[in-house]
């Protein structure tokens, strides 16, 4: 394997820079028309009126589509998959009102001016009634959720009460963080384009095949008669992992108008009907023995949901396999309110719950004035505590010996508030990263095609993580060709099936798949060079064979040599074909398949203002066989700054008294920008995990931002002496902490 793993520059960046990549919203089309989307301007109630005479007089409108004229659907426009693959969406087939920013029209026109002029003359009257919106108010009213994503809602190991009575230091503490928006470059797109019964949409999709199955069931049709296109996607994170409103809502709008329509989510409407991180409080109490031994640890997680479908922030997730606690409970619980159903987004679970456990163990080691990474290594967990299997691989350790040396952990001293430089106080902070290790089925095809190049395929997705280039990357290395001459092409729900690109699952699904096929292919073209007589190769042993650099060559005698081209055209031009389909086998049963990583940060807090500055994060991960040392970087970096931002900036403000966020757009909504960023030293083990796949690949997609809320709390903790518990950790918390 000489391609896995180098540091091969993206085979997609130069279309990137040029322009040249096309995005959902950029597809020509002839006679294309546009949508605006209209949304609800309340959050609970009903339409009492809609005035839409105005809307259509402006020139150029094609439709003004409201609940009063919108085509039915099939059972009411609900989902005929259970959520979350199907989504409770607002498809204008009643007029009822269950959050603010929730889609209760879409206005098309012969331009995008005509469509949002004509969007804003539309006279809406809503019959307000009392909404929800109060997390605070409304949390007595929490429900279990049914097995959230799959997960077990709650789980008890040994006796809680038990380990309570033997541990003699204790930490009991809440942990909030707030409702947040994932805000890719490129929003929400969808064009619809209808040719008889065929619907073809070019989607910002994570997941084509799946956005094709759920468009084909919102309208009962047959899913052959939908394909969804999605080459290039600018950001996804979790939003565009599910098919919302709009989707359909274009597709409708493409029929009722005949002609291919564009929908764009404007940049406020990313905030409500696409899904959001909730808010969540989490309670953790924990016991320990004096020297550091975990005796009972329990994790009560609340979160938020809509009124109309149960999404779970599943923050406990982390707590049940991190530590070697014998005595464990954990929940997770429910608060609907009038907003928009919540949903999956960057680490969903591990980056709020890692943000809660990692805060509470710096807590207790603080309490049992211990180091911070002792007290984490003294509760290593040797197997899975929860599930009580081996783990596929875990380097854990090596990442917390390497992290600490290189960010010099030693030169920390003991006490908050002993680290000073003048006006600066200077703090050192550290947690645990942890991530699952998830694939699925995926298929691909791989095609030597008589000019010697090789065409290799597969429906999964690129949202800017780098797929073309691993992929490509894989299919050379065991095609034997040079990556130049490979072309891989993906987002597209008619090539071979492939799952979601969530759940940090693409390059550890895929590239087992993407290797089979090209394996099979090469095979193909040695097998037809041996069989024929007019090949230099012929006669040789197939174990003398190799491909390099897309000749079948003879290992003990170079000299023998035969170009793919000149072997096909010998064959009669045809091109040599294979298709795999790979699907994990029992091995989930035996092992529990989690990524890990050590996240060590220096954080430089004025002692007058309280203003925070990250000068410096360490990382270390365990996360198996590295595809590309270039992109896996880019990933840690991008979680990494996410976890910046998580943690000192990013929250979405929400009125109260309206149940809409205050600051919708990329203006108030903070995010780091790159002076707030300052050195990453990013290290990987790059240890194959020997069961997941052929290849040793685990996701890396997610892991990133896990454990950074932490490890910068835990920093400002020891700059400061002060103790946030409630993200982001902004000034004012840190200076009413000092001053209190
Ligand atoms: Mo990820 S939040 O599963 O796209």
């Amino acid at each position: 394997m000489n391609l896995i793993g180098q540091p091969l520059d993206r085979v997609d960046g130069l279309l990137k820079v040029t322009g040249e990549a096309r995005y959902a919203a950029e597809f020509p089309e002839a006679r294309l028309a546009h949508a605006v989307l209209v949304t609800s301007t309340i959050a609970r109630g009903t339409i009492a009126s809609i005035d839409a005479g105005r809307a259509q007089a402006v020139p150029g409108v094609l439709l003004v589509m409201t609940y009063q004229n919108a085509p039915r659907l099939p059972n009411g426009g609900m989902p005929a998959l259970a959520p979350p693959a199907g989504r409770r969406l607002s498809l204008l087939q009643d007029n009822q009102v269950h959050y603010s920013n929730e889609p209760v029209a879409v206005v098309v026109a012969d331009t995008l001016e005509h469509a949002a002029d004509a969007a804003r003359q539309l006279r809406i009257v809503y019959q307000g009634s009392t909404a929800t919106v109060d997390f605070a108010q409304a949390r007595s009213n929490a429900h279990a959720p049914d097995r959230p994503q799959g997960r077990q809602t709650d789980t008890q190991r040994g006796s809680f009460e038990d380990g309570m009575q033997s541990g003699t230091v204790h930490v009991n503490a809440t942990y909030t963080t707030p409702i947040e928006h994932h805000n890719p470059m490129e929003p929400h797109a969808t064009m619809a384009h209808w040719d008889g019964p065929q619907l073809t949409l070019h989607d910002s999709t994570q997941g084509v095949s799946g956005a094709a199955q759920v468009v084909a069931r919102t309208f009962g049709m047959s899913a052959s008669n939908v394909r969804v296109i999605a080459p290039f996607i600018g950001g996804g994170f979790g939003c565009k992992g599910s098919s919302w409103s709009h989707v359909p809502l274009c597709a409708m709008a493409a029929k009722q108008t005949g002609r291919p329509v564009r929908l764009v989510l404007e940049r406020p409407q990313m905030f409500g009907p696409v899904g959001a991180r909730p808010r969540t409080e989490q309670h953790l109490t924990i016991a320990a023995r004096r020297d550091g031994t975990l005796t009972a640890m329990r994790h009560d997680s609340l979160s938020n949901t809509s009124m109309i479908e149960d999404w779970t922030e599943t923050c406990c997730m982390v707590t049940r396999m991190l530590y070697a606690v014998p005595n464990q409970v954990t929940t997770h619980r429910l608060v609907p309110l009038n907003l928009g159903t919540p949903t999956y987004m960057r680490a969903p679970g591990e980056t709020t719950g890692s943000f809660a456990l990692e805060s509470a163990m710096d807590e207790l080691a603080a309490a049992l004035k211990m180091d911070p990474l002792a007290l984490r290594i003294k509760n290593y967990a040797e197997t899975d505590p929860q599930e009580n299997k081996p783990w596929s691989g875990k380097s854990l350790r090596e990442c917390y010996q390497i992290g600490a040396e290189k960010f010099g952990w030693s030169r920390r001293s003991g006490a908050p508030r002993s680290m000073r430089d003048g006006g600066t106080l200077i703090g050192m902070g550290m947690a645990t990263a942890t991530y699952p290790a998830n694939r699925s089925e995926a298929a691909a095809i791989a095609r030597i095609l008589p000019d010697g190049t090789a065409l290799v395929a597969s429906g999964t997705q690129d949202l800017g993580t780098g797929t073309y280039t691993v992929m490509t990357q894989v299919a050379a290395d065991a095609l034997g060709f040079a990556p130049e001459n490979i072309h891989f092409a993906l987002g597209d729900s008619t090539l071979p099936r492939a799952p979601v690109s969530g759940g940090s699952q693409s390059a550890a699904s895929v590239s087992p798949a993407v290797r089979e096929a090209a394996s099979q292919a090469r095979n193909q073209l040695i097998a037809l060079a041996l069989a024929d007589p007019a090949s230099p190769v012929h006669g040789s042993a197939l174990d003398d064979i190799t491909v390099e650099n897309g000749w079948v060559v003879s290992r003990s005698q170079p000299g023998k040599r035969d170009p793919a081209a000149a072997i096909i055209a010998r064959s009669g031009g045809k091109p040599i074909e294979a298709t795999s389909t790979v699907k994990p086998g029992d091995e989930k049963q035996k092992y529990s398949f989690h990524s890990f990583g050590a996240v060590f940060v220096e954080v430089h807090v004025d002692a007058e203002l309280g203003t925070i500055r990250v000068p410096r994060v360490v990382a270390v991960y365990d996360v198996g066989r590295v595809l590309n040392e270039k992109t896996a970087r880019s990933q840690m970096m991008g979680g990494i700054v996410w976890g910046v931002g998580a943690a000192l900036q990013e929250e979405s403000s929400l009125d109260t008294r309206y149940g809409r966020f205050t600051n919708a757009n990329l203006a108030e909504y903070h995010v780091p920008v790159n002076a707030d960023i300052g050195s990453l030293d990013i290290t990987f083990i790059d240890r194959p995990d020997p069961y997941i796949n052929s290849l040793g690949v685990r996701g890396i997609g997610e892991i990133g931002i896990t454990g950074v809320p932490a490890a910068i709390a835990n920093a400002v903790y020891h700059a400061t002496g002060v103790r946030v518990r409630d993200l982001p950790l902004t000034l004012d918390k840190v200076m009413a902490g000092m001053q209190g």
